[in-house]
């Protein structure tokens, strides 16, 4: 758990975030262990803006994983304190694309000893599904 919660704030240093000024960075884990980060990506544009959990879940699927067993994400002013910082409704969105609600973990970290543990389907009890086609 440490070693993941410290790659989330390894991640969170290159965040780019100009325009709010909260870093927020995230570590994801596969099921075989290997870690993806990723951070939040701003733009002056606002709506292109990538929140670090999805660029780390992109990073991922794009390199074939499609496997995933916990993410732990940290975030905050980028010269203050980490605060709580609990994924968005697309985040959650692209996490229930790739995982079992019930299995899922979301460690959100404020150190490297402090962190809330919650499951996908906590935070997002009736996320969207489609049967998937041929
Ligand atoms: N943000 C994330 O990257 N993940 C979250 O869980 C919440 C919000 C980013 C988006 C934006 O760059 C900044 O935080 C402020 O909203």
């Amino acid at each position: 758990m440490k070693k993941l919660i410290q790659e989330a704030i390894k991640a969170r240093e290159k965040s780019y975030c100009p325009y709010s000024h909260f870093a927020v960075g995230a570590a994801l884990e596969t099921k075989e262990g290997k870690i993806y980060g990723g951070c939040n990506i701003e733009n002056a544009s606002f709506t292109p803006t990538n929140c670090a959990e999805r660029t780390a879940f992109f990073k991922a699927v794009s390199e074939g994983e499609n496997a995933f067993r916990r993410i732990a994400i940290v975030g905050g002013k980028r010269e203050g304190n980490l605060e709580k910082t609990a994924p968005c409704g697309v985040c959650l969105q692209v996490m229930q694309e790739f995982c079992d609600p019930e299995e899922f973990e979301i460690i959100l970290a404020t150190d490297m000893d402090q962190y809330e543990r919650l499951h996908l389907r906590d935070l997002l009890p009736y996320g969207f599904e489609l049967e998937k086609g041929n």
